[in-house]
């Protein structure tokens, strides 16, 4: 798993995320990854509310597991929401979080939490992030760090949702 990860980290194909214990060993894990969904694989109550694109931008949730001796105590659950936030939390836009499961058992985990199958293939899952039509937006101002960690004299202005008014 850790040279995986590494791998495709460097690869820039995924990123890894890990949870560990007190004695800092990995007790759980998940990828994220950017990906797509063609508006054709929605169902079509989603379908209808978006624009006609080709494609949805996604986050793909590539890997995910719990260490056997840690599972059923709500790790899994904690995984989950912090990847979600941490999707919602970016600055550039994605739709919905998907994950291809392996088998039933997997996919139930993910509609426990909220996440619908997609119409042809029920596997595949995905949990939408768009927000209520209320919900307020407001432009946020900030500074850019360039990569090299230089700032740039800039400012721009993001218009993001304040998910936690009247969500
Ligand atoms: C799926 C997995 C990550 C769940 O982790 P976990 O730590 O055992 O799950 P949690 O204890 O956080 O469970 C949280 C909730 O999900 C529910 N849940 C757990 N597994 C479930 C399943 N297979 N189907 C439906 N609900 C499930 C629990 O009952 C709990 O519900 P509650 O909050 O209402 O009480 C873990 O079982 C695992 O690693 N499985 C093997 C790898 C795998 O299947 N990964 C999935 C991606 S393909």
């Amino acid at each position: 798993m850790r040279e995986q990860a590494v791998q495709d980290a460097r690869r820039r194909v995924a990123a890894c995320f890990v949870a560990l214990d007190d004695t800092r060993r990995i007790v759980g894990y998940y990828t994220l990854a950017s990906a797509g969904v063609p508006l054709t694989a929605l169902p079509p109550e989603n379908r209808k509310k978006l624009p006609r694109y080709p494609a949805v931008p996604a986050v793909r949730m590539g890997r995910f597991a719990v260490d056997q001796a840690c599972q059923g105590r709500g790790l899994g659950a904690a995984l989950l929401a912090d990847a979600i936030a941490r999707t919602m939390r970016a600055e550039i836009a994605s739709y919905a979080m998907i994950v291809d499961t392996k088998d039933e058992k997997a996919a139930a985990f993910y509609r426990h939490h909220g996440f619908i199958s997609l119409p042809d293939t029920p596997l595949m899952l995905f949990l939408p992030f768009a927000l209520p039509n209320h919900s307020e937006m407001k432009l946020e101002q900030q500074e850019s760090q360039s990569p090299a960690g230089v700032t740039l004299t800039g400012r721009f202005l993001n218009m993001s949702a304040d998910i936690s008014a009247k969500a």
